[in-house]
Formats: structure tokens, sequence, C-alpha cells
């Protein structure tokens, strides 16, 4: 007897599911650059560790944001271009790095984006606004996209780059309410019309490309919406240029989720992931009072697990579970249901930091268990989203005054396939599901399973890596095309009607 009834609304389309919601971000921080990406004894000969690279290459990474995060806002790119490249101090995050508690600015600019064309992923970078000005911004963007005959175009090819690098996204700072200068709402969308008036003229003149331009938002949505008002209010009354508000979304910050048999710590976990909802209808609702989510798509540019384990001294590293994985399946949930207003979400971050996808250990590296979940959502990317009720139980969160909902779903459509993705939130028992594609009678199932039989603090390591990975699962099939299937505690499944 099913306890759990999901209806995917075939016919009721919310909007395309742009790629860019699978997006990554990656930081100057502990060991997500250096030894992570690049690592020198391990190199292919130009730096880039061939593992890593190849395992980010065979995900669909649309986009990787660079290069943070708080090390953004005390970055000078012209210190990582170039063969003279001074070492300086890393002013967030020095702390954590034993053998590299500084910045050599090996990895820079020509460094982060071949490894863009590499992985197939889109370059986002973040420009300094806290500790640098308008100047310096406009130049890092002439230096990447411009083709003409300029000083910084030709220095540019002098440091080995003829052609100039598509660079479609650039952030104008990165949490100015915090460490990108603690600046007040009104300050930051004060900066925010200056910077945008230089970087922005460069895309309607000067770079041989159009470019996106993107602001930073908070968690606090009063915020928003001061900063809205405010950054509305050209000098000319004209449409200022900005395409994406921002907001960041940790949680678990409180918690360890290993060596637990607290059940209610997950369920608090999981709940706090489920705020993503909130904030995204919110942040919307701030854009909309004085714009259009039609012309001001939302970006949560950091999110994901942040637990006890991530201080400074461990370089922000803490291990990969299955729990975080679920974690991150109920967030890309989410993000399906808001594709008529999100343009983009970056998990933090891409190698070895907070809730990385892949992490190594010497010249070991593999896939963490939200990998996996990010290649299973993969099939969403490009289709159109569609409304999907589902009727699950709920646990009261004894932690939390919330309930948690102990399934979540969402689905999408493609011109001959429909693929559902549905997540068993509850660590402590199996659920009956059955879900109904109003009236489609598939030719064609096939589904994946992540986790089966695994606990959800299970850690993953370089031995046991494999033990993650999809397997294949069966689903009924009614004679009236409704789905049917068990599904075990703390799994993911991705089903592929035809
Ligand atoms: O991802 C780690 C840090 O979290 C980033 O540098 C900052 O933007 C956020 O506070």
């Amino acid at each position: 007897m099913s306890d759990t009834h999901i209806t995917v609304h075939t016919g009721a389309r919310i909007d395309r599911i742009e790629p860019e919601l699978h997006g990554h971000f990656s930081e100057h921080l502990g060991r997500c650059i250096y030894d992570g990406m690049w690592h020198d004894e391990t190199a292919d000969g130009e730096g880039f560790r061939e593992d890593v690279v190849d395992l980010l290459a065979d995900l669909e990474m649309p986009v990787l944001r660079w290069p943070g995060g708080c090390f953004a806002d005390d970055y000078h790119w012209e210190d990582g271009v170039g063969d003279d490249r001074p070492r300086r101090r890393n002013l967030f995050w020095a702390q954590g790095r034993e053998e590299l508690p500084e910045e050599p600015n090996t990895f820079g600019t020509h460094e982060f984006l071949e490894l863009c064309e590499r992985i197939g992923a889109e370059p986002y970078l973040a420009l300094n606004v806290g500790s640098g000005d308008p100047q310096e911004a406009a130049d890092w963007v002439e230096y990447c996209t411009y083709g003409g005959d300029t000083e910084l175009a030709d220095r540019r090819r002098d440091n080995g780059r003829e052609e100039p690098f598509d660079v479609p996204y650039w952030g104008i700072g990165n949490e100015n309410w915090g460490c990108g200068g603690q600046m007040s709402p009104e300050q930051y969308a004060r900066e925010y019309r200056r910077f945008a008036t230089y970087v922005g003229t460069m895309d309607n003149l000067m770079a041989d490309q159009e470019f996106d331009l993107i602001a930073c938002g908070f968690e606090n949505h009063e915020w928003n919406r001061r900063f809205m008002e405010e950054v509305s209010e050209s000098a000319w009354g004209a449409a200022f240029p900005l395409d994406h508000l921002t907001l960041h979304h940790y949680y678990g910050r409180t918690m360890s989720v290993v060596e637990t048999d607290d059940e209610d710590k997950y369920d608090q976990l999981l709940v706090e992931a489920l705020e993503m909802d909130e904030h995204i209808e919110r942040i919307a609702a701030a854009i909309n009072a004085t714009a259009t989510t039609r012309d001001i798509g939302v970006i949560i540019d950091e999110w994901g697990t942040w637990h006890t384990e991530a201080v400074s001294e461990t370089g922000l590293e803490q291990p990969g579970t299955v729990i975080d994985g679920l974690s991150a399946a109920a967030v890309l949930d989410i993000f399906n249901h808001h594709a008529d207003v999100m343009t983009m979400g970056n998990i933090a971050q891409t190698v070895n930091v907070l809730q990385c996808l892949v992490e190594t250990e010497g010249d070991d590296a593999w896939a963490r268990p939200t990998y996996h979940v990010f290649d299973l959502y993969s099939p969403h990317q490009g289709n159109d989203a569609v409304q999907t009720s589902v009727d699950a139980p709920v646990r009261d969160a004894e932690r939390t005054d919330a309930d948690l909902p102990l399934v979540g779903a969402s689905a999408s459509v493609a011109d001959d396939e429909t693929y559902v993705t549905l997540t068993n939130l509850d660590v402590l028992g199996a659920r009956e599901v059955e879900i109904d594609t109003e009236g489609d009678d598939p030719s064609a199932v096939d589904a994946q399973i992540l986790f089966d039989g695994q606990e959800p603090d299970a850690v993953v390591d370089a031995d046991n890596a494999a033990s993650f990975e999809p397997e294949s699962f069966d689903v009924g099939v009614e004679n009236d095309g409704t789905l049917t299937a068990e599904l075990p505690p703390s799994t993911v499944l991705g089903v592929s009607l035809r």
C-alpha cells in the first residue's frame, strides 16, 4: 500500500531549467585550487591535476565561479598573469594551509579560463569591489575579452592567448554586506552602479562578446529590497545593467553528521536545506518590488552544507556523506520548482572544500556522494520543468519548529522524455511511492538509484568510493501507466520515461 503519491503534471510547464542551475564555485581557500585542481607533482606538464580534470569533465558542469568568495575582494588579477607573479597574503583563508599559507598566484586568469575550457564549463569571474576599483575591474574585462590592439589585449597575447577568452558572467564583488566591504545596501548599490558603468560599457563597446552582470544579495531580504530600490535609482532614469541578483545559503553549521545515531540531526539538516525554497521566493519578491524576475534572474551563488568540521584549521574541509548528498538532491528539486525565476546555482566548493564534489588525497582523487547526485540530476538540464505535486508523510523535526516532508521530487519534460527525480529524505524507513504522470503511457522506463544500503553518515574515501555509484533499479509500471517503487531509506532515484 503506497504512502506517497507523486503527480507529475506534464502539461503544466514552469520554465526551462537553465543548465547553469547545476553550477559550481571554487575559491583560493584551503586545498580547493592548490592540491585540488592544480598540483605540480602529478601535473600533466602544465600543472592541472589530470585525475580531477577528468572527473570534472565527465560531469555536465555548465558554469564555474572563481576566484572567490571572500578571496575575490582581496584579489588583484594582475598578480596572476605573466611570468612575474608576486607572492601575496591570502587575507581571509591563510589558515589551514600548513604547507602553503600564502598565495603564490601560480593559478591565475589563464589557468582558470583554460581549466574551464578543459572541463566544458562557462567561466564566471568575481570582480574585486571591496578593495579594488572600477578601473581594475574594467581592465580585467578588457584583458580577457577584447580582440583589438590595446596594451591589455596585447599583454594577453604576450602571455600566450591570441584569441579573447569567452567570459559570459562577471560578478560585481562578493558578500559586500560582509567580507566584501561591510557595506549597507545603499552603499553597495552605489558601488554597484559605479562598477557597472565601466564594466557594463565594456559589454556594449569593447568586448567581443556579450556578458551578464551579477550583483550580490543577502539572506536578509530587507537588505535585498533596499539594494534594489537604491540601485534602480539611475541618474538618468534609464534601465541599469543588472542581470542577476544572488544570495548564499549554507546549512548544517551547528552539527557534525558523522558517527551520530541522532536521526533528529539529519531531519534538522534537511529542514535547513529546504529553507532554500523560501529564500528563492523572498529574493524574487525583492526583485519584483522594483523590477521583474524576467529581467533580473535569481542566482544562488554559494550553497551547501557547512558542518562543524569545516573550520579555518581544516581549510574548511569536512567529510563527504550520504546525508549531504540527500540534501543536495532536495535543493536541486527546489531549483527545478523555481525554474521560472532562477538563472544559476553554484554549490560550494568544487574540490576538497565544504560540500565539494571531488576529494583528493595525495595522488588519489574520487567522487563524493554529492557528485553522483549532480550526475543523476543532469538529464534535467535544458528540459522544461513541470509542476509536480508530492503527497508524502511529514515528521516533526524536534530541533526546529518545522515539519520535514519525507519525500521530495521534481520533474521535467523534453521532446520524447519525462525525467523524474525523487528523494527519500527519511533516514529511518522505506517509502512506498506511486507516480502518476497523468495519462502518459511510457514504452520504456529506466531508473537509477543512489545510496541503497548506505547509512546516512557513511563517509566516502579513496577505497570505498565505488560503493556510492548509481545502480539500476526496478520500477513497476501499472496498466494505466502509474509507476510504483519502494524507495529504501536515504536514497535518491532518477526515473526516465520515454
Ligand atoms: O565558501 C566559503 C566562504 O563562504 C566564501 O568565501 C564566502 O563568500 C562565504 O561566506
